[in-house]
């Protein structure tokens, strides 16, 4: 008998036909919508396998009522959405999709960086708007990339990965991290400092940690008031990372110049949210890993993530 998966969004067929060779698929069928709660706790019951998005909090009281579950698939990089600790304790694998993003989302961290940096959005709003009456030379000036100083917080994949599109730039590379890597730093000329003088010292400070309890609120009004008033802060990892109350007020006062976020501390963002009320945001909806390639990588090795598991293998990005 083949075992019963359940998947929280529909995905493309390709993935669905791959599940369906090995596994009895159940989905929730909407592609916009994440599953209701009450039906995630309802399906979850009867099955060995979880495919899961981020969108899914999978905590303690939803394993609960698992009884049959082997293995949770989460189809990010990230998997704060879910309680390891307590699927450990169960016995439930858990896997997540690293290394096929890395690219695309050291890409995307790049470009919030330049459209911050060179005001591209408000620009674009400024013109469709009709206000462009003439070319005149203090207009929607913004800060230099080229030859700026680069501080990157978290030194993993995606950290390296936006080094690499630095270097290209010239900037001065400053990073921080858990543990220092002496290798990565003769591989990407970059430079080991501490928390603080990264913050002084950047002109862009590009926030890449993992979210965990350590990580919450990272970057609060201490370290804001510690970066230049010329600086942008780029997050395109978490939105809890950056306590968001401190970052408005930092941005509305002048404390910094600029900000890039495309992570939420709750997602989807309100549009009332204050951020985005102030004219040196550019926010985006959480789209670091979205190009058309990455994110059916993503969804593949998520499914070969749970087919292994399932199959008794030890899955390829088992977290635990
Ligand atoms: C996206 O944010 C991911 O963690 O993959």
């Amino acid at each position: 008998m083949k075992p019963k998966i359940y998947l929280t969004r529909k995905l493309p067929k390709l993935i669905v036909d791959k599940l369906n060779e090995v596994c009895e698929v159940r989905m929730w069928e909407k592609e916009e919508e994440p599953v209701p709660r009450e039906i995630l706790e309802k399906e979850i019951q009867e099955v060995e396998g979880l495919y899961c998005l981020l969108t899914e909090s999978i905590d303690t009281d939803l394993l609960n009522s698992a009884p049959r579950l082997k293995i949770v698939s989460n189809m990010a990089v990230g998997y704060n959405n879910i309680d390891v600790a307590a699927a450990t304790e169960k016995g439930i694998m858990v896997t997540n999709t690293p290394g096929v993003l890395t690219e695309t989302t050291a890409d995307l961290t790049f470009a919030l960086l330049m459209a911050t940096a060179r005001r591209v959005v408000e620009a674009s709003d400024y013109l469709r708007a009709g206000d462009w009456k003439t070319w005149s030379p203090m207009q929607l000036t913004g800060q230099d990339i080229y030859g700026a100083t680069m501080g990157i917080l978290g030194l993993g994949r995606i950290g390296e990965a936006l080094a690499k599109r630095a270097s290209g730039f010239d900037m001065k590379i400053l990073y921080h991290n858990r543990s220092r890597k002496f290798e990565a730093e003769g591989r990407l000329g970059i430079q080991y400092v501490d928390k603080e003088r990264l913050l002084r010292e950047s002109d862009f400070v590009c926030v890449l940690t993992p979210y965990t309890p350590e990580t919450k609120n990272n970057i609060s009004a201490a370290e804001l008031s510690l970066m230049k008033p010329t600086a942008v802060l780029v997050n395109t990892a978490r939105g809890g990372i950056v306590d968001e109350e401190a970052l408005y007020h930092a941005l509305k006062n002048g404390g910094i110049w600029g900000a890039g976020v495309d992570v939420f501390e709750e997602e989807p963002v309100r549009t009332d949210h204050p951020l985005l009320s102030l004219p040196n945001v550019v926010a985006l909806p959480h789209i670091g890993s979205a190009s058309q390639n990455t994110r059916l990588k993503m969804a593949l090795l998520a499914a070969e993530n749970l087919i292994q598991g399932l199959l008794g293998e030890t899955p390829k990005n088992l977290v635990n």
